[in-house]
């Protein structure tokens, strides 16, 4: 076991994989048996999503997963891993009140829940309370671009980083958070040039979904990767054709059960 850890991968080493030039692999995960799966494979990053909301627990978008929901989560995926950096994400109105509130959840998920790292929504308006998290020992990952948890806001899931002006909004978002301490960065849904500028400008990793090839890793949700979910969007490649395999099996399940064919 001691041995199985001692090659963990680290927030400062995924510093180090983009100097190296290595891409990183980041996938969600919300259970034990999949997370393990994961690190089995060599994945680098682990986020348990506040998508458990959409992907998981039935809700429409990620703002009524709670503190309790991310922490039940993180401890389940934390049992299965051994290698892969744990990241949580702090969920809406958990983190925006203020610094307290901000530091007394994330230390939480580090001290109950087995994250090692906490993400969170927001560029240059967050920077402080990534400072303070990071002063009190806990490696934050940003978020920036299309924000989930600000979908009323925004109006939708859009592309950012269109415009050149959008481009230097991101920019200064991006270097505000690399600033104040943060680890990494997703950009979601930027505009490929934009997240290759971002990129270059940063020393810090950035972790793209649906941003183009120039990021210097890759995060997908695990239900879109899988083709478990509905509807995939268009950014994700479906690897597992799932959805069609898992509603046959319950299908070919029911009807041997029916008709006696089963056991
Ligand atoms: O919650 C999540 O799954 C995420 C990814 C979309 C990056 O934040």
């Amino acid at each position: 076991m001691l041995g199985k850890k001692n090659n963990r991968v680290t927030a400062p080493g995924l510093s180090q994989m983009k100097r190296d030039g290595q891409k990183i692999a980041v996938l969600t995960a919300y259970d034990c048996p999949t997370a393990a799966m994961l690190d089995e494979a060599g994945i680098d990053v682990i986020l348990v999503g506040d998508s458990v909301g959409d992907n998981v627990l039935g809700f429409e978008n990620t703002l009524p997963v709670t503190m309790d929901d991310m922490a039940h989560h993180t401890k389940a995926v934390a049992r299965g891993v051994h290698r892969a950096l744990i990241v949580t994400d702090l969920p809406f109105l958990t983190y925006q009140q203020s610094k307290l509130v901000a530091v007394e959840n994330a230390g939480r998920l580090l001290k109950e829940a087995g994250s090692h790292a906490v993400k969170l929504e927001g560029g240059v308006h967050v920077a402080g309370t990534v400072a303070e998290l990071v002063a009190c020992g806990i490696p934050v990952m940003g978020h920036i671009g299309m924000r989930p948890q600000s979908v009323h806001l925004t109006g939708g899931y859009r592309k950012q980083g269109k415009t050149s002006d959008d481009q230097e909004r991101l920019l200064a978002d991006a270097l505000s958070i690399q600033d104040a301490g943060a680890f990494a960065v997703v950009l979601e849904l930027v505009d490929a040039e934009a997240s290759k500028r971002i990129t270059e400008a940063l020393q810090i990793p950035t972790i793209g979904i649906g941003s183009g090839p120039h990021c210097d890793g890759q995060v997908l949700v695990l239900h879109d990767m899988l083709g478990i979910s509905e509807y995939i969007p268009k950014h994700a490649k479906d690897y597992g054709g799932l959805r069609a395999k898992m509603s046959g099996a319950f299908a070919d399940y029911v009807a041997d059960v029916k008709a006696s064919r089963f056991p």
